[in-house]
């Protein structure tokens, strides 16, 4: 089994003939809590969409350079089994409003066949809204309906909905963007909790929010990686001019 969760070379992505990716080369260990940080517009939600193909669904992409993923070529493998296995967790929280709190969380193990019995099934909702600190929350109402709940509780949703699925590697695209600071320390904290789980990459902007929780870190700006290191070294001293702007929120 390969040691990285994800290589990637000399990734180039044109979208209409415009370069948004300009040649990323980037490797990220199993088992990490990788923060990919960058100002907005640098091509963070790109790159993480490129992980699993969802960019398959834009139009107009041109792709360049070699991306492996869990040690194979995207592009050698079923994309549907590739989206089994890498999540990705979006900015805007997207319960399915139609379904039960429950139903939420158990659609990707019943549609993956996860679990055999009714018995397996509630035990694992119970483990992914415990992993995402939610169940004490909704235990007794996990037959009503989402809209039931407050934005960060929705978006916890949806990060349990993704762990239920058992993914081997979680992308979550500014997960916190839009919550509250207690909800946006629960999930830092669930995800701090994850690692021995699940390779969990994550995508913000604010360099507060990777300072908080990861262990490995890289700086995109304008379609290229910049710099990138365990966390602490970067933190604590930068090698380029362009990190230290942007860790001073001078970016
Ligand atoms: N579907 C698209 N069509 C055209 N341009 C796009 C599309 N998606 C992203 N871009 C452009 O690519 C650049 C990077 O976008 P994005 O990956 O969303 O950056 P970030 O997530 O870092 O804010 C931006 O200039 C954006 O306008
Ligand atoms: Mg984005």
């Amino acid at each position: 089994m390969s040691l990285y969760a994800v290589e990637v070379e000399d990734l180039h992505l044109r979208i209409k003939g415009v370069e948004i990716l300009r040649g990323v080369t980037l490797r990220v260990r199993r088992n990490t809590l990788f923060v990919l940080m960058g100002p907005s517009g640098s091509g963070k939600s790109t790159f993480l969409r490129t992980l699993n193909r969802l960019i398959d669904f834009v139009d107009g992409v041109e792709l360049s350079g070699l991306v492996k993923v869990l040690g194979q070529d995207i592009y050698s493998v079923d994309p549907y089994d590739l989206r089994r296995r890498v999540v990705l967790v979006s900015q805007e929280p997207n319960p399915f409003p139609h379904m039960t709190i429950y139903d939420n969380v158990a659609l990707p193990a019943r549609l993956n066949k996860i679990v055999r019995t009714k018995r397996e099934l509630d035990d694992l909702v119970r483990w992914a809204l415990e992993k995402v600190m939610l169940w004490e929350e909704v235990k007794d109402r996990l037959k009503s309906y989402p809209h039931a709940l407050s934005g960060g509780q929705r978006q916890r949703l949806c990060l349990a909905r993704a762990l239920a699925a058992k993914p081997e590697i979680l992308l979550l695209d500014e997960p916190t963007a839009n919550i509250d600071p207690v909800n946006t320390i629960k999930i830092e904290e669930s995800l701090k909790s994850l690692r021995d789980e699940v390779t969990v990459i994550m995508v913000t902007h604010m360099p507060h929010q990777a300072v908080r929780v990861a262990d490995h870190v890289a700086l995109l700006h304008s379609g290229v990686i910049v710099e990138e290191g365990p966390a602490m070294e970067v933190f604590m001293s930068p090698k380029k001019e362009v990190t230290n702007e942007f860790l001073r929120g001078a970016l």
